[in-house]
């Protein structure tokens, strides 16, 4: 695309999407190949020769995702651990440490303690919502990779970008952020200063429950070459249809990011007002941690709400399993509403470890309804 900028919504539905040069399909088609005829030893059309290293269906959401983010590179995966794990085989050696969130992911919790700290990568859990932690930790014993969420899963904490960035600049770290819970349409991290953005693609950018993928996205276009040899070499990609299926959510994600947000809030305000709710975890209510945060640098506050309740983890599992309309299940960021128990169910795998999550709370993705 030539000109101005275009916004967010145009690129969401033309960046890496011209109509296809061979027949004028207006959406890129679903190249289900896995090898490329060749014009000659080594002749390849467009660079395509075989699927794991290239397919032009991946290739779409690739440019597209870069675009969203204002990356330089962005790669497609078939899992957000698949791309979390890529990246940081990529950038750590064995003898690194890293910081994590006190509340990370369960899953990436489990793939830094259960998988990659037996090929001697250590990790440190940091609370980093406060940047003077994450300074004392980098003082305390440098680290290689600072790693963020935000706003996090299940607890909703904001981090500043902005300050770690800075933080983790003058300290020789690569700053992370997985960007799955607010979308490229609510935050852009790389604009604050980060050097990756990770995405489960499963989440609001698939946006339908009906795909499994992952991303990483780069500033640097050396970090994005040395990303694609990893992924070649290893070969976790996302498949033609799991690509096309995650860029048409991609088209209708500020649509629906919008109604999230406006129907998050409202299930946090009556949520606060129930005589059975002891906290309510959303970063849009003005006494959250993380408000002035979270209106600084997103556009939105998201389609997450957590709230704790007042009769402990046996009320809290109770509830979740007596809804109407919002459905028992783990992931987010489809059309419907889901409820699940953290402790129990997305967030087991940090069972008794310093990031367990309270028993009293319940996790809500709200609905575009
Ligand atoms: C914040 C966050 N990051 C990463 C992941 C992992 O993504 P995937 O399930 O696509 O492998 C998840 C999954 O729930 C997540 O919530």
């Amino acid at each position: 695309m030539t000109g101005p900028r275009p916004g967010f919504e145009t690129l969401a539905i033309h960046a890496g999407q011209e109509p296809d040069p061979l027949t004028g399909a207006v959406v890129p088609p679903i190249y289900q190949v896995s090898t490329f005829a060749q014009d000659g030893v080594g002749g390849l059309r467009g660079g395509y020769e075989y699927s794991r290293s290239a397919n032009p269906t991946r290739t779409a959401l690739e440019e597209c995702l870069a675009a969203l983010e204002g990356g330089a590179r962005a790669l497609a995966f078939a899992s957000g651990m698949a791309a979390e794990d890529c990246l940081l085989r990529t950038i750590c050696q064995p003898g690194d440490h890293v910081l994590i969130p006190h509340d990370a992911y369960g899953g990436t919790y489990r793939l830094f303690d259960k998988v990659l700290a037996g090929w001697n990568v250590s990790y440190r859990p940091v609370p980093v919502s406060d940047p003077k932690a994450v300074r004392h930790a980098l003082e305390e014993k440098p680290a290689r990779v600072v790693w963020v969420e935000t706003p996090t899963n299940p607890l909703l904490s904001i981090v500043d970008i902005t300050a770690l960035a800075e933080l983790c600049a003058g300290a020789g770290a690569l700053l992370v952020v997985d960007n799955t819970f607010a979308s490229p349409y609510l935050q852009n991290p790389l604009a604050l200063g980060a050097d990756a953005v990770v995405h489960s693609t499963t989440k609001y950018l698939g946006g339908h429950s009906d795909v499994v993928g992952g991303a990483v996205v780069v500033a640097d276009p050396e970090l994005g070459e040395r990303l694609a040899f990893l992924q070649n070499a290893t070969g976790a990609v996302a498949g033609p249809f799991d690509a096309w299926l995650t860029m048409r959510g991609i088209r209708t994600l500020a649509v629906r990011m919008d109604r999230h947000c406006q129907n998050a809030l409202r299930v946090a305000d009556a949520l606060a007002a129930h005589p059975r709710v002891t906290g309510v975890l959303y970063p849009g209510l003005p006494h959250h941690p993380g408000h002035e945060i979270a209106a600084k640098q997103m556009r939105g506050f998201g389609g997450m709400v957590s709230l704790r309740v007042r009769g402990g983890e046996a009320e809290a599992v109770a509830v979740c399993g007596r809804t109407r309309v919002f459905t028992l299940g783990e992931s987010l960021g489809g059309v419907e509403s889901l409820i699940e128990h953290p402790a129990r169910m997305t967030h087991a795998s940090v069972a008794e470890s310093p990031l367990a999550v309270p028993g009293d709370l319940i996790r809500l993705r709200s609905a575009l309804g």
